[in-house]
């Protein structure tokens, strides 16, 4: 979702801010454009399409400057043309915005009256004008814009520029998130960090209704108009590393990356077979008190959370809630004391998320609760990380590729902590289990890397998938999110039309649309389900439908039965069994977009980080 890069330096910046929008690319985006104050002027250039054209359209125009905002647009106000791209420039005033102003149709109705005209069909637009037209008045940029954040409804990060003002960048941050990099003799802004990371490791994070003056040596920040200090943390260089590698894709390195990366997440919380001594020791008193889990999550990340329900209600008797956010925070949920919230969520920036905790933290308040609020989240420096009580990171390192994969195995690894941690504090497990389970999970990262083994088998039967208009994905138990989670992997990157289905529900719809056409893929590990799964399979096949089944390699599912293909995964536990299933459903999806041409990292019309709603 739009992006912005912006910065004051001494010397050019032009292919930082190209280099900036590169690295934001994964967010997802229809539209680029940059501006840069040189000699007065504000030289602009924008282009619909890649960043590849803009900076093409920059090395023809040869602009350049060492002031300069730079963005990624994700339409939402307006068609993704020349002229909606940003920056929007108003006089001498340039703007990038990430977010939705929600009341700019009033505004504009005010500036129009006021004789401004608009050349765009954004939000953004209005912006740039009320700023110029405060200017008016106002003493200096800094001022004007202080004067106009008040008038904004809605979520905003921005950034500005003017050529009255040539080592002066302003940024503001309110709902939608934004990160300075410190740097030396020059400093910059972004969406994300990731865009800076090769010209710093300092970020300074910016709290909601920040408004900062970033010169070339100096970083002012201003609340209600009072100057406060926000602290400069340095990032270690691990956390730079987001290059495709020897991979053709984000999507397939990340695949490849999970071993590695779920033996981080629970190398953190684990000491042998046992949980560390210090593993969420802050959160014991909390823990020991709650009565009930409500999980709250978006895509990938929800499905995370429907699993997890599972395990904290199977293994330590706790009640467990799991609801989309975009859901939970428009209905009026009853807050239940000594309730754990858990936000799951890889950026931590996801609007709907981020809106149903602050509710839920609001209405407990008014109310006298007592709530206890956790983050799973693969974002240490994220705004859900900052706001919640707990939180526990998923340590998989950047995830580039807008289909979520080991952000999700991480997330579920993590979950499993979570639910022994808690069990562990109240008592509510054995530790002959814990500590089995702990086995298993240690074990885990070998049994993915057995599964991608199957990579080669899983491309062929991918090839009988291309010319297919839907398919279904059904499993039980916990395998049920998994077939959720399979479909949504398959549409977002292929763009076939794909559902997932707990079989047991077969019957009561989809078996009506089952023929020759329609390709059933079913997650079969060994678990009680077993024998009602081959049920199901039975009965998709006596209606003409083809099965692409994900077997365990005991489950005496055989492979040479007509209209029956089989891949074998190897034995996983069936508790863990979801975090394994999730690696032939990420391979089958990835082979598919790949043979029917699809932008496999960055789907049509789909973002990374959904930070409006
Ligand atoms: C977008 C991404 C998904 C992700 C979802 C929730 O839709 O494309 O991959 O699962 O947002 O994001 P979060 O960062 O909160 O997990």
């Amino acid at each position: 979702m739009c992006g912005i890069v912006g910065g004051v330096a001494e010397r050019s910046i032009t292919n930082i801010l190209i280099e900036g929008l590169k690295r934001l690319e994964y967010r997802g985006y229809d539209s680029a454009g940059l501006a840069l104050i040189s000699q007065g002027q504000v030289l602009r250039e924008r282009r619909v399409g890649k960043v590849a054209n803009l900076e093409q359209a920059v090395l023809d125009s040869q602009v350049t400057g060492s002031l300069g905002i730079a963005h990624t647009r994700w339409a939402t106000h307006g068609k993704p043309t020349e002229n909606n791209a940003h920056p929007h420039i108003s006089g001498n005033v340039a703007v990038v915005h990430n977010g939705i102003i929600e009341n700019y149709q009033e505004l504009k109705d005010e500036l129009e009256a006021l004789g401004y005209m608009f050349s765009s069909q954004t939000d953004t637009e209005v912006v740039a004008h009320l700023v110029n037209h405060a200017l008016k008045t106002a003493p200096n940029l800094l001022v004007a814009v202080q004067q106009v954040v008040p008038q904004l409804k809605g979520a905003y990060a921005l950034g500005i520029i003017h050529t009255d003002y040539p080592d002066e960048l302003i940024t503001v941050r309110e709902g939608s998130p934004l990160v300075i990099g410190v740097g030396i003799g020059e400093n910059f802004i972004s969406s994300d960090q990731l865009a800076l990371l090769p010209i710093t490791n300092r970020f300074m994070y910016l709290e909601e209704g920040d408004i900062a003056r970033l010169t070339r040596d100096s970083i002012e920040v201003f609340v209600n108009g009072q100057t406060v200090e926000r602290p400069v943390k340095e990032l270690d260089a691990t956390v730079s590393n987001a290059s495709k590698g020897e991979y053709k894709h984000y999507m397939l390195k990340e695949i490849y990356e999970q071993p590695e990366a779920i033996q981080q997440t629970i190398s953190q919380a684990l000491n042998g077979n046992a949980l560390r001594e210090d593993f969420l020791k802050d959160a014991e008193l909390d823990f020991a008190n709650i009565q009930q889990v409500q999980i709250i999550a978006c895509g990938t990340s929800y499905h995370a959370g429907m699993i997890a329900k599972y395990w904290f209600e199977q293994l330590i008797n706790l009640p467990c809630h799991v609801e989309i956010a975009s859901e939970y925070r428009y209905r009026t949920p009853v807050i239940v004391n000594n309730t754990l919230y858990v936000c799951i969520s890889q950026s931590g920036e996801t609007a709907d998320t981020l809106a149903a905790l602050r509710d839920t933290q609001k209405r407990a308040a008014a109310k006298g609760l007592d709530i206890t609020t956790m983050t799973i989240c693969n974002v240490a420096t994220s705004s859900m990380v900052r706001e919640t009580n707990h939180s526990l990171l998923t340590l998989a390192g950047p995830e580039i590729g807008v289909a979520s994969t080991k952000a999700f195995t991480t997330q579920l690894a993590a979950l499993m902590l979570l639910v022994l941690k808690i069990g562990q504090v109240k008592n509510a497990i054995a530790a002959t289990e814990t500590a089995e389970i702990i086995a298993d999970l240690w074990h885990t990262p070998k049994v993915i890397l057995d599964t991608l083994q199957n990579d080669t088998a899983i491309l062929r039967l991918s090839e009988l998938f291309v010319e297919k208009n839907h398919c279904l994905f059904l499993g039980r138990g916990t395998q049920f999110p998994i077939a959720l989670e399979g479909a949504l992997k398959l549409k977002e990157i292929s763009y076939i039309h794909a559902e997932g289905y707990a079989a047991g529900e077969l019957k009561h719809g989809p078996l009506a649309l089952v023929d020759n056409d329609m390709p059933v893929v079913i997650l079969a590990p060994q678990d009680d389900m077993l024998d009602k799964l081959k049920s199901n399979m039975e009965e998709v096949q006596a209606r003409g439908g083809e099965l692409f089944v994900f077997a365990d390699e005991h489950s005496g599912i055989p492979a040479d039965k007509e209209r029956q293909h089989v891949v074998y995964v190897p034995q996983v536990s069936s508790l863990l069994a979801p975090i394994v299933y999730s690696i032939p459903v990420q391979l089958l999806s990835y082979h598919v977009a790949v043979l029917r041409g699809t932008d496999v990292d960055q789907p049509r019309n789909l973002a990374k980080s959904v930070t409006v709603e």
